[in-house]
Order: structure tokens, then sequence, then C-alpha cells
């Protein structure tokens, strides 16, 4: 069998989530990081869908929010993991499907979030179509992506080794061979900046924002961050721009209700209402 380029990331993907601790691998606060400026008030009650939802590290967060419904679609095997993150909560209301996003489609859910996935499709752009066709009328939509602002030394260090490794290697020797020994300088690295003092020319070095940001974690989640980087064979940077013209060429969005923000200075959160 062929694989697509989305099958492949989707499959890399899954040796990543189903190889991890039972469990959401992120914090709650970290939650709230990506989903702002969502919240409770904006779910609860509500039909809520995860596109590209990995182990359902998100999504059991987002239980907590007491939504009506809570669906999540992954491409890849990770939809396992998810299934079992799932069932561990005493929230019932909740389906997971495997499915290729850019083509399935839904009667409309009230709230669509796709947190670090368009990056990695073939075509981001519809990747955002799919995102926004299965928004209700009146209903909101919230995205993560990478940007190209502010990852120069991801760009130009990492993917370089990404493009090499995600083709060439198995899973376990990227993780334990590459991966891992990667993320000890870049855990130091981190851990420095955030014990220095704040100063104004630190905030210059690469990723500063960024760091700050990850310290709070320990060693595993810097590995897992580092070997997510490297599994998956396609990743886009994309610009302020990039994103500014999907907006504003989707007739479905209404545009006094776009937002798009800076996060860590190396990604965007962007998102608003369906028209
Ligand atoms: C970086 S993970 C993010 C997972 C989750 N949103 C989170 O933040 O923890 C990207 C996910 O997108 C999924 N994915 C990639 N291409 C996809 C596609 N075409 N359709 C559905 N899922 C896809 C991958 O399988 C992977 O689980």
């Amino acid at each position: 069998m062929t694989f697509t380029t989305d099958q492949s990331t989707a499959a890399a993907f899954a040796q990543s989530w189903n190889n991890l601790p039972a469990g959401s691998i992120y914090t709650h606060e970290q939650f709230i990081d990506w989903l702002t400026p969502l919240t409770k008030d904006d779910v609860q009650g509500k039909k809520v869908l995860e596109l590209g939802c990995g182990n359902g590290s998100l999504l059991t967060h987002m239980a907590n929010w007491q939504p009506s419904l809570l669906v999540g679609v992954d491409l890849g095997d990770s939809v396992a993991a998810a299934k079992k993150n799932l069932a561990a909560l005493p929230f019932k209301h909740w389906q997971i499907i495997k499915a290729d996003l850019v083509e399935w489609q839904s009667d409309g859910f009230d709230v669509v979030y796709c947190i670090g996935v368009l990056h990695h499709l073939q075509e981001p752009r519809a990747g955002f179509a799919a995102v926004i066709r299965n928004v209700k009328p009146g209903g909101q939509f919230h995205i993560w992506v990478y940007a190209r602002e502010g990852n120069g030394v991801i760009i130009c260090l990492v993917d370089p080794l990404r493009k090499i490794v995600s083709r060439c290697l198995p899973w376990w020797m990227i993780k334990y061979g590459i991966a891992t020994p990667l993320a000890v300088p870049f855990f130091l690295y981190a851990k420095l900046l955030f014990y220095l003092p704040r100063l104004t020319w630190l905030r210059r070095l690469p990723l500063y924002q960024y760091c700050l940001w990850i310290a709070k974690r320990e060693f595993s989640f810097f590995r897992h961050v580092a070997f997510d980087q490297l599994i998956t064979p396609q990743t886009t940077y994309l610009s302020r721009e990039t994103i500014e013209s999907w907006l504003k060429n989707n007739r479905r969005v209404d545009q006094d209700s776009v937002y798009i923000i800076s996060r860590n200075g190396n990604s965007w959160k962007f998102g608003g209402r369906v028209k």
C-alpha cells in the first residue's frame, strides 16, 4: 500500500503517541495556554470537535469544561491511545474517529479546535478549510501552528536534520539515538534562561520566550518535543501573512471576529467565528 504524506505523518506520530505513559502529556496550565482566548464558557454544554487529536492529551482536559459532546478525529493509530485516555475519565460523551481531517465532513460543531496539526499537513490550507467547514454557523474555531517568525534556529538546524532522519531511521533510533541527546542541551539552555534575571538583552537570544514556557516542564517533555520535531516527514512554518490571507479569503469567516495572537514568539494562535 502506498501512503500519502499525511498518512506517513500520522503513522510517525502514532509511534510517538502510542509509546507514552497513560493520560495527558500536558499540564492544565498548558491546555489553558493553548486554548486561550477560548474559555470554559465557550464550551460548556456545546458540541466540540478536535481535529488531529493525537493521544487525546487536549481532549482529556477539554472534558473538564463539560461539553455536551466531545469528538476527536485523527488519521493515525494514536486513536487507540486517545480512546484509552478518554475511557479512563468519568466524562462519557466522547467519540474518537479515525479519519483524514482534510476530507472528513460532519453536521457541524459549536467549537472546532486544531492544535499543532495544520503545519504537518501536505496542504495546510486544505486543513484550514476543513476546520471552517466543520463549524456550525455562529460557531467558533481556534487553531495553533508553528510560525515562520521566531523559528530561525529550528528552520536552519533542526529542520534539515528532520528531513533526513524522518525518512531514513526507525522511530526508536530517532527517539533514543537523536532526540534524547539533542534534548539535553535544549533542556539546559531553557533552564538557564529561566533562572537568569529577565535582562532586556537576553530576550534577543533564540527561542527566548519559548524557553521560558517550556522550562517549567521536566526533561521527558523536552524529549517528547524534540522527538515530535524529528519524527514527522512534513512540517511547514507558517507566516502571519499566510494566516491573514487564509482568514481574509474564506467567505464563511466573520472578519469582525478574527484574532491572530503570537504565542511564545515562535507560533501563532488564531481563530474567530463562522457566519
Ligand atoms: C503534533 S500532533 C498534535 C496532536 C494534538 N492536537 C495535541 O496537541 O496533542 C499532530 C496530529 O495530527 C495528526 N494528523 C496529521 N495529519 C492528519 C490528517 N490528515 N488527518 C487527521 N489527523 C492528522 C497526526 O496523526 C497527529 O496525531
